[in-house]
């Protein structure tokens, strides 16, 4: 549990430094080099995404961070604990939301947030069992067997069973997959009030618009490296393209060389589309160029790249 003065508060709430994981090959097959030199930083009080196509390497990192999974080489810290020589103070700063779901599902959610406590040495007059159920709306069902809850419930419980020692990290791995709409709103809000009263979030994702609406910073990790790591609008404008599409109201069926040269495809009748880059180039004198050559305007729409363009354009196969 995080009881440092808040002049001894780490400035990152994870640190990874040149992190590897090979899995042993199976019958005879090669090791499977899940990560390979990943290093990130992440900062104390951030919402950290982490995003990549499957088999990237982001539960392998998730788990290691957990020490659930034991790691090849790298350093890793959590809280500015070592998680291999301080792997008890590593382990309680953090709780982990895994991907698959696994507990007992013969007990019941109560008993379950009761024997996680316990597990991490939360004494009996300490723990929030009550207020952690209620929080995730689950007062309810709180004296029913896990497997008699909905999967949606379980998940809730899930999150509730990783913050009974009320860490200071969350490390949430695809929190709302497979979880309806308002369910994955209230979740949201949750992780955005816990992380207003200072916990760190680092979360794995494959809704784009989730890593959207929640995070601040965002890495994108691919085969095993990570491929990028930003402030979310750094990461956003790093593309450095727009998209226009001019409706013209006149002019040839057929596009000048000029205007082909600079760039402008007629892509339908009366259509024209054009990709630049707007640090190097104004939207006026590319317009002023469709005028030059007798084209009159009737409608303009543009297209900015959103998280969805970053990430194919950085995880692209081939
Ligand atoms: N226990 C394991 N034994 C062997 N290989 C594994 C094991 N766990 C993961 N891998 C391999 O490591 C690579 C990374 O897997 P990982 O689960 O970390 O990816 P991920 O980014 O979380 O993917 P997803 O988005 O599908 O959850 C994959 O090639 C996977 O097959
Ligand atoms: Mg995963």
């Amino acid at each position: 549990m995080a009881s440092t003065s808040p002049r001894s508060l780490p400035a990152f709430a994870v640190e990874v430094q040149d992190l590897r994981k090979a899995y042993p090959g199976s019958n005879g097959a090669p090791a499977r080099e899940a990560l390979k030199g990943v290093s990130l930083a992440i900062p104390r009080g951030s919402i950290f995404g982490l995003l990549g196509p499957n088999g990237a390497g982001k539960s392998t990192l998730i788990n290691i961070l957990a020490g659930l999974t034991r790691k090849t080489s790298g350093q890793v810290r959590v809280w500015d604990k070592d998680v291999d020589r301080e792997s008890r103070e590593a382990r309680g700063a953090i709780g982990v939301v895994p991907q698959e779901l696994n507990f007992d599902a013969f007990f019941t959610a109560r008993v379950l947030l009761e024997f996680q406590a316990g597990l991490q040495g939360v004494p009996v007059r300490e723990r929030q069992t009550d207020a952690l159920l209620a929080a995730f709306e689950l007062t309810s069902v709180a004296d029913l067997r896990v497997r008699a809850l909905s999967g949606g419930m379980r998940r809730r419980l899930m999150v509730a069973k990783a913050l009974v020692h009320n860490p200071p990290v969350l490390v949430l791995d695809e929190p709302t997959a497979g979880v309806d709409v308002e369910l994955r709103q209230s979740l949201w809000a949750y992780v955005r009030r816990l992380n207003q009263k200072g916990t760190t979030i680092l979360l794995t994702t494959h809704y784009l618009e989730e890593a959207e609406a929640l995070c601040d910073r965002l890495a994108i990790i691919h085969e095993g490296q990570v491929v990028a790591n930003d402030r979310k609008t750094t990461l956003l404008r790093r593309l450095d393209t727009k998209r226009v599409q001019v409706r013209v109201e006149s002019g040839g069926p057929t596009l000048p060389p000029a205007l082909a040269e600079q760039g402008w495809a007629l892509t339908a009748p009366h259509l024209l589309e054009i990709t630049y880059k707007p640090s190097a180039t104004a939207l006026g004198p590319l317009l002023a160029a469709l005028q030059r050559h007798g084209f009159t305007v009737a409608d303009i729409s543009t297209h900015e790249p959103d998280l969805e363009d970053v990430f194919l354009k950085l995880t692209r196969r081939g």
